[in-house]
């Protein structure tokens, strides 16, 4: 469908990895650096570790994504297989070594997998899988520092001596980047977890204005239709951005562009104005963000959605489990997906992640946000992603 707005809306989620990254430049060349010389007698390489250190919405994410692409390919020109794994700890319920191994195991070697298996079982066929292949692996793991907060902290020490497992087999992995908001988690580790995790930090200095314009308009340039988003809105979103409580996070910036680009859509505007910009920052309820609904499964979602839609109907900031119960069967229906009956798994994991409050079974809520701005939120958001598939 046309739009009068949008080029690409999808360009704007948080699931896009833009190819130009401003203002990452430099630690995109430290991170290459550092990988240099890796494929040249790829066998008897030491396992190399980084770690990117910076606070929340400066690039870590997404520069390591970009980076793994780019490694991946400069391997594949000196014809070494090397396959990539980005893991977020946040995302694990639990943060035992099982659940990450078996995650891993699921996104490098599914052919293999089966919950049955221990952990050192999977450790072991994933070895001899991957010597096999002549393949070797390259693993980002991405906020560590909430991971070792919940008790990771042995997992972690595993992880940094993969290579150790069955040292008769030789390396298998031969790349490990940590991501952290910041350095101090490094305090509850104990000193043989910290040297395993070696010395080479890259940090990530929150933008300043400036180069938080640039993003923007680099963002701007794949997104929308050219002359529709004027600078000078540029320049006030950023001003937004870098306000208390925000602190210059860009994926608050991008998903005020999406809100506001939508809102001028809807409106049959040809152009985003400063009251579609206004609107959207006033609906927006930081630090939930779209990234935060994009991490939620189908299930979560449906869920959420239920609670949200018990919520609106009944105008309280609680609900009983029989009326969520009820929304939720409603919702389903809707939605032509068919109801679990271990619902609660996904309830739990909602509260778990900071979404859902649930004081008893007669009190059901939301965590700090208003019913009808999560529901704008989740409706944003699927309907992006439905377009996308579709
Ligand atoms: N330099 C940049 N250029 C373009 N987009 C960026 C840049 N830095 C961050 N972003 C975008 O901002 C959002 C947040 O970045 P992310 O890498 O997830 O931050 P972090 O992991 O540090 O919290 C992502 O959608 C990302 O694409
Ligand atoms: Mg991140």
């Amino acid at each position: 469908m046309f739009s009068p707005i949008f080029k690409d809306k999808s360009k704007l989620l948080p699931t896009y990895v833009p190819q130009k990254l401003p203002h990452r430049e430099h630690q995109l060349r430290l991170m290459h650096a550092f990988f240099d010389d890796v494929f040249i007698d790829v066998d008897n390489q030491p396992l190399r570790k980084i770690q990117l250190i910076g606070g929340v919405g400066t690039g870590k994410t997404c520069s390591s994504l970009r980076f793994l692409k780019e490694i991946k390919r400069k391997a594949e020109k000196l014809n070494v297989n090397l396959k990539t794994v980005y893991l977020n700890l946040r995302f694990f319920r639990e943060c035992s070594r099982v659940v990450i191994y078996r995650n891993l195991l699921k996104k490098v070697a599914p052919e293999i997998y089966s919950s049955s298996l221990s952990a050192s079982e999977i450790l072991s066929n994933l070895f001899r899988y991957l010597k096999n292949k002549k393949t070797y692996l390259l693993l980002v793991f991405d906020e560590v520092d909430y991971f070792v907060e919940k008790g990771g902290q042995e997992a972690l020490y595993e992880i940094t001596r993969f290579n150790e497992f069955e040292p008769e087999l030789g390396n298998v992995f031969i790349g490990m980047v940590f991501i952290a908001r910041k350095e101090n988690y490094m305090q509850k580790l104990d000193s043989a977890t910290v040297s395993s995790l070696g010395r080479n930090k890259i940090s990530f200095p929150k933008y300043d204005f400036n180069q938080l314009v640039d993003i923007l308009k680099e963002r701007r340039k794949e997104s929308f239709i050219p002359g529709v988003l004027p600078d000078d809105l540029i320049g006030y979103i950023a001003d937004l951005t870098l306000a208390y409580p925000v602190n210059g996070d860009v994926r608050y910036a991008l998903d005020l562009l999406l809100s506001a680009g939508i809102l001028a859509e809807s409106e049959g505007s040809s152009k985003i104005e400063m009251k579609h910009i206004s609107l959207a920052y006033e609906r927006s309820h930081y630090p939930l963000t779209s990234e935060e609904i994009f991490s939620l499964s189908i299930h979560e979602k449906l869920v959420l959605l239920s609670l949200v839609k018990a919520l609106m109907r009944d105008k309280t900031p609680y609900v009983t489990l029989s009326r969520f119960k009820l929304a939720y069967k409603l919702t389903c229906e809707e939605a032509k997906v068919k109801q679990k009956e271990d619902f609660e798994r996904e309830l739990q994991s909602l509260c778990d992640r900071g979404f859902v409050e649930i004081k008893s079974l007669t009190k059901i809520g939301l965590k700090g946000i208003e019913a009808s701005k999560l529901y704008n939120l989740l409706k944003e958001v699927t309907e992006v992603e439905e377009k996308n598939a579709g």
